[in-house]
């Protein structure tokens, strides 16, 4: 198992150029299911989820070739299997993903159930009800969905669930809806720009889909879909971290190719918190104040603040001045980082879905245990400006989601490494 060493105190200054979004890459490698011809998709990040996922489409017969700056072909095969087994859809949530496809393209398709896990319950029943809306025909047996329908049809879906819409459950139906007899309506549909990404995307495939980004998706149903080429939109989640990394070191650094109306309700926050934003579209200069505001945060589905970003801003939020109350709408439980912070010295606790956080002045290194793939960032971010050493065990979870992160963050100025831990671990990794 590797971990990273930080020598905190050193402030970020440069630049640093933004990758693709892993979560618009994922379901649009999925979407090339659809077809059996030839797509190619562009500025796709080089992550550990990428490439699970397309371990998986290989084995559901897909030719995935990954080329330089982040090219990827994917040649699906017209017939092959259409089944996705435990072993591989447990290490990564959203390659349930491939379902919708696999049942538009192949007629069934059996999916392992990808079960909960350290961010709290992960259902999977508003994927489920949009599919059957659909005409497919669905059990859940033995740890599987088993899906199949001969013909899909469109109907009107209400896909909102008790924390608001799915991101991945509106990308499954959509893809499914696309080869579907009629017209579709997604009422209460996931806006995430990855959404909008998606069904870009399909559209390129030949799909007829409209009000991408809006709360209302319509979709009219096509015979088949053809290859596109495609570039995948910068990654926000990513951005709004190498703003906060340039924040909390009072650093100052341009982030280059991060699309401002993907930020709107982070950057509003950011400037409550005393942390000016300034440049233009695709370069944003951070500046960072002498002092951090303290301020209440809810996570919200888009265009509200990420619950990807929850644990970054709680790092933040910890070395402001005064008490933040941040609200976890979304996923509840999600709050495994704050013990971690508080090794670091933060003040944090946990009373439901809220953290509330008291600011100290400093922070202080201490090896730390990284849970998932953002509370891996949080600890990173903290880790920056603790006084002294600070590693982030089980880093693993980092390199699902953050392309180079240590080679970024050095070229910023940060004292920051990779090492193999001796002792080594027989730990069986599991992803979230
Ligand atoms: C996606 C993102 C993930 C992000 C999350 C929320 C990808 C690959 N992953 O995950 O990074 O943290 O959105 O923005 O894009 N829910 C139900 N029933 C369902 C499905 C979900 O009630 O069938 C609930 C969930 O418990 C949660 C909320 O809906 O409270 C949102 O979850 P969802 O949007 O489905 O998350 P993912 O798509 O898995």
């Amino acid at each position: 198992m590797e971990k990273i060493v930080i020598e905190g105190g050193y402030r970020l200054k440069g630049r640093v150029k933004i990758s693709g979004a892993k979560n618009a890459a994922l379901p649009i490698m999925t979407a090339c299911l659809l077809t059996d011809e030839k797509c190619i998709i562009k500025n796709v990040p080089k992550v550990v989820d990428v490439a699970t996922l397309s371990g998986i489409l290989g084995e559901l017969g897909a030719e995935v070739e990954s080329g330089e700056q982040g090219r990827l072909v994917i040649k699906a095969a017209s017939e092959g299997s259409s089944t996705a087994p435990y072993d591989m859809v447990r290490k990564m949530r959203a390659s349930f993903c491939v379902l919708g496809p696999l049942l538009a393209q192949r007629r069934r398709a059996k999916v392992s159930l990808p079960g909960g896990c350290v961010i709290g319950l992960r259902p999977i029943d508003l994927h489920l009800k949009g599919l059957r809306a659909l005409g497919a025909r669905i059990d859940v047996e033995g740890g599987y969905v088993r899906a199949e329908a001969p013909q899909l049809k469109g109907a009107r879906i209400y896909l909102g669930g008790p924390c608001g819409s799915s991101v991945t459950g509106t990308a499954n139906v959509m893809m499914a809806a696309a080869l579907a007899r009629g017209t579709t309506i997604i009422e209460c549909a996931a806006c995430e720009p990855e959404i909008e990404d998606l069904a870009n995307f399909l559209n390129k495939m030949g799909a007829k889909i409209s009000g991408a980004g809006t709360p209302r998706l319509t979709i009219e149903g096509v015979d088949s879909l053809h290859g596109a080429e495609y570039e995948i939109i910068p990654d926000r989640i990513e951005a709004a971290t190498y703003i906060i990394a340039t924040s909390i070191t009072k650093g100052e650094v341009t982030i280059e190719g991060a699309r401002l109306e993907h930020l709107a309700a982070v950057m509003d926050k950011l400037s409550e918190i005393g942390i000016v934003l300034a440049g233009e579209d695709r370069r944003l200069k951070v500046i960072s104040p002498a002092k951090f505001t303290s301020t209440d945060l809810v996570t919200l589905p888009y265009p509200g603040i990420p619950t990807d970003l929850q644990a970054q801003f709680t790092a933040l939020l910890s070395l402001a001045d005064g008490i933040s109350v941040v609200t976890e709408k979304i996923f509840p439980d999600r709050f495994m980082h704050i013990a971690e912070l508080n090794r670091l010295g933060a003040r944090v606790r946990k009373e439901g879905p809220h953290a509330i956080i008291t600011g100290v002045s400093g922070l202080s290194g201490a090896p730390v245990m990284a849970s998932d793939l953002r509370a891996s960032a949080a600890l990173i971010l903290a880790g920056l400006v603790a006084r002294g050493k600070t590693v982030v065990n089980r880093i693993y979870h980092l390199d699902r989601g953050y392309e180079r992160i240590e080679e970024k963050l050095s070229s910023l100025g940060a004292q920051i490494s990779r090492i193999e831990d001796e002792r080594g671990s027989s730990e069986e990794v599991i992803y979230a």
